[in-house]
């Protein structure tokens, strides 16, 4: 009878022992957690595709944040909803906007907080898109100028970190210079370089209200079969100033993560997105699979390369650690 020399259950047998040789660990310094702002006072809207996740006015987002701090998260992921849109997104620049608002209202009650914003205008716009339109296409180069008009509004109202979502050319140079002239040379971007167009963002656009009202986006976000375009979009916006990079989404993507982790030096985060989150939720609270699997989920995303997570299960995962 052959008996193995090597055997790996060895390692794994108890929880002592496995502990010692894990080789990933995920924390609640991975995380950020995404909100969603909107106008007026003591609103806190369900999103009926997203179970906990609501859209929230100011008064509601500073108490969630209060509680995200306390929970030891480090940041979070600011979005905001105006109930005014027009062609050109111009809420989205103004500085008492529920974004902006939102931004001071943090930073003043939150002192171990991070504040990050989404720059992008298919909240802002009546089409939906994520800028100018010309000829039912979005205009890159005029959407840029409009870009950094969004993303100093964002600085000027106390954003630790700028994160622009947007996916036109050049936006991260353009919006870094923006900043180094006027006074936010210390703020970082963080660059949704690598962003597919994907059906996993379904539910963000209930929560955003931001769905095209014609067409889809994939005229500038990338097309889910290509790996070499997510090298090139990465090399891009290091080259442009990028100071950490994003791949999303994340879980039909790991091998993406995996990929740019091993392109780069930058700080790298992967965003679980909206449409990742309803499906586990769905089938946690139909009792189909256990809730464990969050942090299994989360776990592999990391194993995959990213150093941070976006993620709507923070709050809870924070919980369960
Ligand atoms: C805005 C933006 C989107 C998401 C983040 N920023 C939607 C989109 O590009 O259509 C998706 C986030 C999620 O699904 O959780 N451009």
């Amino acid at each position: 009878m052959h008996f193995p020399k090597v055997r790996p259950r060895r390692l794994r047998a108890n929880p002592l022992i496995r502990r010692m040789v894990r080789e990933t660990a995920i924390s609640v310094d991975d995380f950020i957690y995404p909100l969603f702002v909107c106008e007026g006072e003591n609103i806190k809207k369900p999103i009926s595709s997203m179970s906990g996740v609501y859209q929230m006015s100011v008064d509601h987002i500073v108490a969630e944040c209060l509680e995200v701090e306390k929970l030891g998260i480090p940041a979070v992921l600011l979005f905001g909803i105006p109930s005014h849109k027009d062609a050109i997104g111009s809420e989205a620049y103004n500085d008492f906007g529920a974004l902006q608002n939102a931004i001071r209202a943090i930073k003043s009650a939150c002192k171990n907080l991070l504040v990050i914003t989404d720059v992008c205008f298919c909240e802002y716009t009546d089409h939906g898109h994520c800028g100018i339109l010309k000829d039912n296409d979005v205009d890159n180069d005029a959407t840029l100028d409009i870009l950094c008009k969004e993303a100093l509004s964002h600085a000027r109202a106390g954003a630790d970190i700028i994160a622009p979502s947007d996916m036109m050319d050049g936006r991260i140079g353009a919006i870094r210079k923006a900043l180094d002239e006027n006074g936010f040379q210390n703020t970082p971007i963080l660059s949704y370089a690598v962003k597919y167009a994907s059906y996993f963002y379904g539910p963000f656009r209930e929560a955003a209200e931001s769905a095209p009202a014609f067409g889809d986006r994939r005229a500038y976000q990338m097309d889910p079969a290509n790996r070499r375009e997510a090298y090139k979009e990465a090399r891009q916006d290091i080259a442009e100033g990028a100071d950490m990079l994003m791949v999303k989404p994340a879980l039909a993507y790991l091998d993406i993560i995996r990929d740019v982790r091993a392109l780069t030096d930058l700080p790298l985060v992967a965003y679980n997105v909206s449409g990742e989150y309803s499906m586990i939720m769905n089938a946690i609270e139909k009792g189909w699979v256990n809730k464990e699997i969050i942090l299994e989920t989360l776990l592999s995303i990391k194993r995959a390369g990213a150093d941070m997570i976006i993620t709507y299960h923070a709050k809870e995962a924070a919980k369960m650690l």
